[in-house]
């Protein structure tokens, strides 16, 4: 594992958008892996930008979700299909038939997780998969004690997470309880993870995933076990690290 450790959000945002954007070119067709959140927005933006200036043709990329709220309505707001759209597909120029994502609003989630699962594989699997990392430790919806060779499935958000994340919806109440998330097995198959970590918030986090033991207490730990993954902090997140 490597870790870089940037002077801030905005210098994070530039150096993975240049590791996206040199995927690219050397091939057009990627699948990308995107996470939502707060934390990767500055990817998402510095891409785009390079997008704009013609530093990198997007025109191909392939886009795909980590997870997904269950049961929020087709076309909510805050669906992370729709976020995925408005923050990610729509600034890169992208359309809707170069994305994927789990079906949130299926019938049978159970069998909606085994399609992820499945598309994912058939598309070559994912070249760059984009994370974020949870105030405790969680990255996708894995929280912790999340089997680390966990497949895509449903799991129920924490209460922590739930009020991390209230602020996206219109009070604590509107959180839904339960997810499809990638599971932890499934986002070590990517062939490169990137972490993206800011903010003092998750330096905790941050130091357990990268310098403590292997655990599924704390899930970020399992990109010790990946042969290419990167932490990129900002020096806030990376106030806990010896
Ligand atoms: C969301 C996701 C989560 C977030 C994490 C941090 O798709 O995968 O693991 O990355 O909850 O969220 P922010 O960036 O809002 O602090």
């Amino acid at each position: 594992m490597e870790v870089v450790i940037v002077p801030d959000s905005a210098a994070g945002g530039e150096l993975i958008a240049e590791a996206m954007a040199e995927l690219l070119r050397s091939k057009p067709d990627a699948l990308l892996g995107v996470a939502t959140g707060s934390t990767p927005l500055p990817v998402y933006e510095a891409l785009s930008a390079k997008v704009r200036a013609s530093e990198v043709d997007a025109s191909r990329a392939r886009i795909c979700q980590l997870d997904e709220y269950v049961s929020l309505p087709y076309g909510h707001p805050e669906s992370y299909r729709s976020v995925v759209l408005r923050e990610v597909v729509e600034p890169l120029g992208l359309t809707d038939a170069s994305f994927m994502g789990p079906d949130g609003t299926a019938d049978d989630v159970g069998a909606a997780c085994l399609a992820y699962d499945r598309a994912l594989a058939e598309a070559g699997g994912v070249d760059l998969q984009l994370l974020g990392i949870g105030t405790d430790g969680h990255i996708g919806f894995n929280e912790p004690c999340s089997s680390l060779a966990s497949r895509t499935r449903i799991k129920t958000l924490t209460q922590q997470t739930r009020q991390d994340n209230a602020r996206f919806f219109d009070g604590l109440d509107e959180v839904p309880h339960h997810v499809i998330t990638q599971g932890i097995g499934t986002i070590l198959e990517a062939r490169h993870l990137v972490l993206l970590a800011t903010g003092e918030v998750k330096a905790d986090a941050v130091a357990l995933a990268v310098e403590g033991p292997l655990s599924a207490l704390v899930p970020a730990s399992a990109l010790q076990l990946h042969p290419h993954a990167t932490v990129v902090v900002d020096e806030a997140a990376a106030a806990g690290l010896k």
